[in-house]
């Protein structure tokens, strides 16, 4: 994939590149976004506009957004596409459906890979630390999928600083492929983790960041000033409501209105502007339910963010949180 729009960036210090903006599947396709022309719209939109790299999990939707992503990814040429999926959270009830064993790994990379339709990830993420598995557990099974073939690169998600220096130290003293890539949340309002813990690490140790929800879940684009828009996320979902729609998040966001104004960008835009010129970054991985969304966001790209406005923004949006 190349697109002379899009710039590519390597994912840390290993040689694949993934393209700068990526879209991801979660809470979108298979779940609130259900039609496949919708879904096959916008991923096809983001490929042609240079997107190399897609992410998912089982999770997403128990499952239906590998399914529905895959099956777009089946019209794409393979060996251009950079495909993500994770597993961690509980698939059912049983006891071992769930978390970073061994079993627990080796059983859901094959159901992945027949949901998605594909015969290997690029990346494996571990999609949240798990206190009842040894780290080592983990990265052996995930040394073994690489040797498998299944996975060439895995990573971890929401680990922590700590987390992943261990595990690079795990896995350079028993000679495993050693994860390559965190793929942390990272946002105006979500910044204190990665920039005071996640990033150091990832520097020391030579890992590259994909980071998530970089419009925290769509406040960022300014959609919720005047209320709650019938069918938008934060009015389907309580739990992100709650998380998000603090008063203070919704004084700060309408700050940030003026900064974008002067750049003559959108709000959504130089967010995800900022998110892009954070330090370890290869990727940030949006999110869109309407084509329109995906269209309007790919302007990020051409913001010019100089060191004046990168000040005033984090003026506005300290890493405090
Ligand atoms: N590793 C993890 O634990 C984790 C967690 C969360 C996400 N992720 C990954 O990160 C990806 C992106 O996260 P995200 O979807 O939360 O990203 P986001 O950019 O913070 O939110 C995307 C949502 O915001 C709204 N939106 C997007 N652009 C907009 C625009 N220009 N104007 C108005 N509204 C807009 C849309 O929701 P509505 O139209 O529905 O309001 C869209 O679905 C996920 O798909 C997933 O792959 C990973």
């Amino acid at each position: 994939m190349f697109h002379k729009d899009m710039p590519y960036r390597r994912l840390g210090s290993c040689g694949i590149k993934v393209s700068a903006l990526s879209l991801g599947g979660w809470t979108t396709y298979g779940a609130s976004v259900k039609a496949e022309d919708t879904v096959r719209s916008i991923i096809r939109a983001a490929f042609e506009a240079g997107v190399n790299f897609f992410d998912i999990s089982d999770i997403y939707e128990k499952g239906e957004a590998e399914r529905a992503m895959g099956k777009v990814f089946a019209e794409l040429p393979r060996h251009e596409l950079v495909i993500s999926t994770k597993c961690f959270w509980p698939m059912s009830d049983d006891v071992n459906d769930q978390g970073l064993s061994r079993k627990h790994i080796m059983e859901s990379i094959d159901k992945s890979l027949k949901r998605i339709g594909t015969d290997y990830v690029d990346i494996y993420f571990c999609h949240r630390p798990d206190p009842n598995t040894p780290i080592e557990e983990t990265a052996r099974a995930m040394d073994d999928l690489v040797h498998r073939g299944k996975v060439l690169y895995w990573g971890s998600s929401e680990w922590s600083g700590e987390q992943i220096r261990m595990a690079q130290e795990i896995c350079d003293g028993r000679n495993l492929y050693a994860p390559v890539v965190e793929q942390p949340q990272l946002s105006l309002v979500a910044r204190k983790k990665y920039h005071n813990d996640v990033a150091p690490a990832l520097a020391d140790h030579g890992l590259g960041a994909v980071t998530w929800s970089p419009l925290a879940s769509g406040l960022l684009s300014g959609k919720y000033d005047d209320g709650l828009p019938e069918g938008a996320r934060l009015w389907r979902s309580e739990n992100l409501r709650k998380s998000y729609l603090t008063p203070e998040n919704m004084q700060k966001v309408k700050e940030f209105k003026a900064l974008a104004d002067e750049a003559g960008v959108s709000r959504a835009q130089l967010a995800l502007a900022w998110c892009l010129a954070q330090p370890q970054v290869a990727s940030v991985i949006t999110g869109a339910t309407r084509l329109e969304q995906w269209q309007h966001n790919l302007g990020a790209l051409k913001v010019n963010l100089g060191d004046e406005l990168r000040r005033r923004i984090e003026a506005l949006f300290p890493a405090d949180k």
